[in-house]
């Protein structure tokens, strides 16, 4: 052999012999991934969470007995219930009652004589449950559901005080 052929052999040798140590590394980390999962799986929390995700959305309930409970959605109130009249109008009424958008009154003493005269309680009335008028829409609560009563009742009262 020449000196050239030999070191090209053991350089060779040195290659190889790195190939099969990634090799072996690389067999036994795969071992460990495939250890990890079938123990993830197996695991009971594990499995349970993941029956959790893949469960149906809904169920066919074929108990003529069962008592079908509708539990009350809380809507949670507006504004974390503010009874701030102001606040609740300059976020929720003023976009139509500021700038008489859709045949809204403006808050101009004028533009609410009529309405006034029908009484507070007429009134507040149609701003709770909304109705169709002469100059148009007035949504329910203007829109915003998730008002109380009380709080419509706060801001109408705002409302009324601040006709110009
Ligand atoms: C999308 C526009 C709009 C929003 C938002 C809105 N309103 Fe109105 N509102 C109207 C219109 C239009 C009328 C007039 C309807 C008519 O009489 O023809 C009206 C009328 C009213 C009236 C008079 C009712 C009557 O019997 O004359 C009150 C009180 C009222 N709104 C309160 C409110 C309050 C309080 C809010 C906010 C919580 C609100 N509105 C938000 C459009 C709106």
């Amino acid at each position: 052999m020449s000196d050239q052929d030999s070191i090209f052999f053991r350089n060779f040798s040195i290659l190889l012999a790195a190939l099969v140590v990634l090799t072996i590394v690389l067999i036994l980390f795969g071992i460990s991934i495939q250890n990890n999962l079938v123990a993830n799986v197996q695991g009971e929390a594990d499995r349970s969470s993941i029956q959790k995700l893949i469960k149906p959305v809904a169920e066919v309930n074929t108990d003529p007995n069962a008592i079908v409970e509708v539990a009350p959605v809380a809507m949670a109130a507006a504004f974390d219930g503010s009874l701030d009249g102001q606040m609740i109008y300059d976020n929720v009424c003023m976009a139509c009652h500021t700038t008489g958008a859709g045949g809204a009154p403006k808050l101009i003493a004028a533009e609410w004589e009529t309405r006034i005269a029908q009484g507070d309680a007429a009134m507040l009335k149609n701003a709770i449950e909304g109705y169709t008028g002469e100059k148009g829409m007035m949504p329910a609560k203007g829109g915003r559901l998730d008002l109380t009563d009380e709080q419509v009742k706060v801001t109408v009262e705002f409302m009324l005080a601040n006709l110009k």
